[in-house]
C-alpha cells in the first residue's frame, strides 16, 4: 500500500507513476506535461487511431502546440496502450480526461466518465491506495455520484484500496499560453492529506498556483461556473450586438468605448460559441440546478442567446444577399474557417454546423474553407474548397473562424472572382474600410447593415 509519505517521496524523487485514461486534446498534453516533469508516464485511450498515432509520434488532435512536442517511439518512461487493465497495475496516480458531452435533449452525458471509472477500478489492486483523480469538466457531485456505486459494487474500499480527488482541466488548446504547464489548479478531494499530495504532484506539472480547495465538489463547480460566466458574458454582447445594429449604431464602437472604464470587461461578439466546453458545459450546471429545484435562469436565456446566434447570422445572410438582388435559391456562400475557434483544427459545436444548416435549408449552396481541417472534417452537404486561391463565383463571403490564414488570405483576388462582392465579418476582427475600399460591400456581426 502507499502511505502518503511513499507517494510524498516518489513525487519527489520523479518515481511517481501516472497514468492518463483519455489521450485527447486535454489528457496527451497533460501526458506530454508530466512526463516532461520527469515522471514515468502511461496513456491509455480506447481509440486504436489514437494509440497507434502517438505511439508512432504523430499527434491526433487538432491542437498545432502538440505537433512539436511528441514524443518519439521508444521514449523511455512512455508507455501507450488501449488498455487500462495493462496501464492501472503500473501507476501510483490516475487521471481520468474523457469526454463530457450533452445528449440530443441537452442533457449531460456521463457515461465516459463512468466507464472509464469502471475500467480503472476494476484493474486496482486491492490495497493500493492507487489515487484516481477525474479532470473531466463536470457539474458539483458527478465524480462521488458517479463512481461511488461502482466502486462500492466492485468490493472495493476508498482510503484503503484507492482515493478518489477531482482536478479540473482549465489550458486553453491553440493558445501557448496557457498550456497545461501554464494554468493554475484547484483540487478538491474528501481527504486533505491527499489533496496536499496532489497539490505536491500539479506543483511539478504546472508553474502556476496549485491549490487544495476542500470537497470535491468545489472543485467541480468552480471549473463549470467558470464557463458558465463565459458564456453569459459572451451572450451579453451577442445580445447587444442585435440590439445596437436596429439603433444604427455599431456595437463595436460601444463596447470600445464602455471599455475605456476601469471596470468593464471587454468582449466581442460573434456567430456563435463552439467547441467542447463553453456551449457544453451550461447544461451541467442547469441540470444540477434543476436537479435540487432551483432555476438557473440566467444561465439558461444567456445559452438561448448564444445558441441561438448562428441562426440569427444566417437570416441577416439571406437578407443581405436578397437586398443584392440574390436570391437565396440561387446563393453560394463561401465559408472562411470551419473550426470553432482560431488555429485549432477542432470542428466540435463549430457554429459553422448551425449556420450552415439553416442556410442549406433555405436552398443556399454553402462551401467552406479551413486549412486547419482535413476534408473528411466537415458534414455532408458542404462543398469543401482546398485551394482559396482557386474560389470563384461566390455571392458572400462570410468570415467564421479568425484563423491567421483566413485574416492572410488575397482579399483583392478573392474580390475579383466573386459573382456578388459581398463580406460579413463574424468575429469582428478585418479592416472592414480597407476591405471597402478593396470593392468589397461590407457588413459585419453587431454593424448597422440598413436591413
Ligand atoms: N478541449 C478543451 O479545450 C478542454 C479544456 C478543459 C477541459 N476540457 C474537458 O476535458 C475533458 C476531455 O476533453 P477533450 O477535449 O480532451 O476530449 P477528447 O474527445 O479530445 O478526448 C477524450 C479522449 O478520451 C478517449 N476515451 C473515451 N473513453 C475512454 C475510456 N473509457 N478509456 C480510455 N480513453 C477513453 C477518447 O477516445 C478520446 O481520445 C472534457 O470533460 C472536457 O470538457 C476540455
Amino acid at each position: 500500500m502507499n502511505s502518503v509519505s511513499d507517494i510524498t517521496a516518489k513525487i519527489a524523487s520523479g518515481h511517481l507513476r501516472v497514468g492518463i485514461i483519455g489521450l485527447g486534446y486535454v489528457g496527451l498534453p497533460t501526458a506530454i506535461g508530466f512526463h516532461d516533469a520527469g515522471f514515468e508516464v502511461w496513456g491509455v485511450d480506447v481509440s486504436q487511431r489514437t494509440v497507434d498515432m502517438v505511439k508512432a509520434g504523430k499527434n491526433p488532435t487538432g491542437d498545432p502546440d502538440v505537433d512539436d512536442i511528441m514524443p518519439a517511439p521508444g521514449t523511455p518512461n512512455w508507455h501507450i496502450t488501449n488498455s487500462a487493465a495493462e496501464a492501472v497495475p503500473h501507476c501510483d496516480v490516475i487521471l481520468v480526461t474523457v469526454p463530457t458531452p450533452i445528449t440530443h435533449d441537452l442533457k449531460p452525458d456521463l457515461s465516459y466518465v463512468a466507464g472509464a471509472g469502471r475500467d480503472v477500478f476494476q484493474a486496482i489492486s486491492k490495497g493500493s491506495r492507487t489515487i484516481v483523480v477525474l479532470e473531466s469538466t463536470v457539474y458539483p457531485g458527478v465524480t462521488a455520484q458517479t463512481w461511488h456505486p461502482i466502486i462500492e459494487e466492485l468490493g472495493l474500499v476508498i482510503g484503503e484500496d484507492l482515493e478518489i480527488a477531482y482536478c479540473p482541466e482549465r489550458f486553453n488548446p491553440g493558445d501557448s499560453a496557457h498550456g497545461v504547464r501554464q494554468v493554475a489548479r484547484v483540487i478538491g478531494c474528501e481527504n486533505p492529506e491527499i489533496g496536499e499530495e496532489l497539490v505536491q504532484l500539479y506543483s511539478k506539472l504546472t508553474t502556476e498556483d496549485v491549490r487544495y480547495v476542500g470537497k470535491l465538489e468545489v472543485a467541480e463547480a468552480a471549473k463549470v461556473i467558470e464557463n458558465v460566466q463565459r458564456d453569459i458574458n459572451i451572450a451579453l454582447v451577442n445580445e447587444l450586438a442585435r440590439i445596437f445594429p436596429a439603433l444604427d449604431v455599431d456595437v463595436e464602437d460601444v463596447l470600445s468605448a464602455a471599455a475605456t472604464k476601469w471596470n468593464f470587461h471587454r468582449y466581442t461578439p460573434g456567430v456563435g460559441v463552439g467547441g467542447h466546453c463553453i456551449p457544453v458545459d451550461p447544461y451541467y450546471m442547469i441540470q444540477r440546478a434543476a436537479d435540487v429545484g432551483i432555476p438557473a435562469e440566467l444561465i439558461t436565456a444567456a445559452r438561448a442567446v448564444n445558441r441561438n446566434m448562428p441562426v440569427h447570422v444566417a437570416e441577416v445572410i439571406r437578407k443581405l444577399m436578397s437586398k443584392h438582388g440574390v436570391e437565396a435559391n440561387d446563393a453560394r456562400v463561401l465559408l472562411l474557417g470551419w473550426s470553432y475557434k482560431a488555429e485549432v483544427g477542432d470542428p466540435r459545436e463549430t457554429p459553422a454546423a448551425p449556420l450552415s444548416e439553416t442556410l442549406l435549408a433555405n436552398g443556399v449552396k454553402v462551401s467552406a474553407w479551413d486549412p486547419h481541417l482535413e476534408p473528411g472534417q466537415f458534414p455532408q452537404g458542404i462543398d469543401v474548397v482546398e485551394d482559396i486561391s482557386s474560389a470563384q463565383g461566390y455571392d458572400i463571403a462570410i468570415l467564421v473562424t479568425a484563423h491567421k490564414a483566413c485574416l492572410e488570405i488575397d482579399f483583392t483576388k478573392l474580390v475579383s472572382n466573386m459573382r456578388t462582392p459581398l463580406l460579413y465579418d463574424g468575429r469582428r476582427v478585418l479592416n472592414l474600410d480597407e476591405l471597402t475600399g478593396a470593392g468589397w460591400i461590407c457588413h459585419a456581426v453587431g454593424r448597422p447593415n440598413g436591413l
